[in-house]
């Protein structure tokens, strides 16, 4: 079954919402209704029956034998609400008006002090019962009144409110059918809207209505989703082609040289260099491959990095081991400042060694021979701090915020000779903030560059 739409099921809601109210208001009327004039017939008979009771009890006193006459005389007065009838304790008439004679009502078998109703030949009748005691005897008086009137009137409000109801809901079903449709309008614009945005469209935003409302809200959350859809969109697509150029690079290089190679060597020596040249092109490839691997990884949250707790100066010292070698055969001046209390983190190691690694090997790779590297590590508040200080080229203010972002290079050429991609330092920041760390960077050109990691400290 197609599920409603919602233009529907508020119509729907709203119908039976209605429906319910009517119903609730019709019955509290009709009950309401039934209990007021109930009330107030019944004050009626009450003052009716204390009347005769009381005109009786005069009688009994001053003239018993004239007892018929005077309520013959009471009652002629009420010529239309004529229904008075006595009896005495052994169910014989002392007094019967006109209409109760006509509608027959029974003797009462006891007298009750609330009233009740009673059918008596088509008449719906109330009714209520006196007793009053004179001379050992006992008389019941009965005085009723006819409620045909106000249940004929109660009759035609219930098939007002029943007949009405169907009116007003079909009215109401179709102005809320209305209304909703208005009202959600501008959502089949933002949907049409919506659809026509794909991935060759994503700078494509939804017009924003200027209502201050719900749709606006809508709108304008979908415009900024979209903003952030494009932003990595086309972060992914400079990537793969970025990607895509990195490799070619060296593939190229390497046919180039296999077939130069093949045509032109003649002796060992010549293949023998050839190969070495292929080699190493290979070796540059496949590091490559293997960092983009990782970013990508990383990218799709499935690289996944151990939390066990890490010695940090342990770390540093297996990656400044690896640095010194790398800075040694430079010429470079190496020194470590390693602070030998132990510094946790929580993490995982062989990344870790791997972002220290990053910034030696960068360290190397932009100081010139007979320059220095110094590489520390400090415990500051609860962080650890590892800083990496070179007095190499030092990069320019204009480089400073791209040098982290993947494939950014500051000079292709220098960066490319020392075989480097421009992927180092974004593995390093990705690293850093896996671990709930930060990386910062100070430089100036031609003087040198310090980088700087903090991260968090294991508590005990
Ligand atoms: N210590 C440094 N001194 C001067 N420039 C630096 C330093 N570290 C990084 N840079 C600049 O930042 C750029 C990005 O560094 P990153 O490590 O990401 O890439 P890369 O070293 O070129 O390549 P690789 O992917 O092999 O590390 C470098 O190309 C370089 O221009
Ligand atoms: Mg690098």
């Amino acid at each position: 079954m197609k599920p409603l739409s919602i233009r529907l099921k508020l119509t729907a809601w709203y119908v039976a919402i209605l429906l319910a109210s009517i119903s609730l208001v019709g019955i509290a009327g009709f009950v309401a209704m039934k209990k007021g004039i109930e009330k107030s017939v019944d004050e009626n008979l009450e003052g009716q029956a204390d009347g005769v009771k009381e005109l009786m009890g005069r009688v009994f006193q001053e003239e018993p034998a004239q007892l018929q006459d005077e309520l013959r005389e009471h009652q002629e007065l009420r010529e239309q609400a004529d229904f008075l009838q006595v009896c005495d304790q052994n169910g014989r008439w002392i007094y019967r008006s006109r209409l109760m004679t006509h509608y027959d009502l029974p003797v009462p078998s006891k007298a009750s002090y609330s009233a009740y109703d009673v059918m008596s030949v088509d008449l719906p009748l109330r009714v209520l019962v006196r007793e009053i005691s004179s001379g050992g005897d006992t008389y019941r008086i009965q005085v009723a009144a006819p409620m045909d009137d106000f249940y004929d009137a109660i009759d035609r409000f219930k098939w007002i409110v029943l007949l009405l109801s169907p009116l007003v809901l079909v009215v109401a079903a179709v102005g809320g059918y209305w209304l909703s449709r208005r009202a959600l309008a501008p959502v089949d614009q933002i949907t049409q809207a919506a659809q026509e945005i794909n991935s060759s469209s994503l700078a494509k935003r939804l017009q924003v209505p200027q209502s201050g409302d719900e749709l606006q809200r809508l709108s304008e959350t979908l415009n900024r989703m979209l903003g952030r859809l494009e932003s990595s969109f086309n972060r992914i697509t400079r990537f793969t082609a970025d990607a895509s150029h990195e490799l070619r690079t060296p593939l190229a290089l390497m046919r180039t040289t296999t077939e130069v190679s093949l045509r032109t060597s003649q002796t060992v020596g010549d293949y023998r260099e050839a190969q070495e040249e292929v080699l190493a092109e290979l070796e540059k490839t496949s590091s490559l491959v293997e960092k983009l691997m990782l970013l990508v990884r990383a990218d799709a949250g499935v690289e996944t990095l151990q939390h066990i707790p890490v010695n940090l100066a342990e770390c540093l010292r297996a990656a400044c081991k690896d640095g010194k070698i790398l800075a040694d055969a430079k010429q470079l001046r190496f020194t470590e400042d390693i602070e030998s209390s132990e510094l946790f983190v929580e993490g995982d190691s062989h990344a870790l060694q791997r972002l220290f690694l990053i910034l030696i090997d960068n360290a190397v790779k932009y100081t010139q021979s007979g320059g220095s590297i110094k590489v520390g590590l400090s415990r500051r508040n609860d962080s650890a701090v590892a800083e990496f200080r070179d007095t190499g080229i030092g990069i320019s203010v204009d480089d400073l915020p791209n040098i982290f972002d993947r494939f950014y290079r500051a000079d292709k050429a220098r960066s490319r000779e020392f075989g480097g991609v421009g992927l180092g330092l974004s593995i390093a920041r990705w690293v850093a903030e896996a671990h709930r760390g930060s990386i910062e960077v100070q430089s100036t050109p031609g003087t040198g560059s310090v980088f700087r990691i903090s991260l968090p400290l294991l508590q005990d």
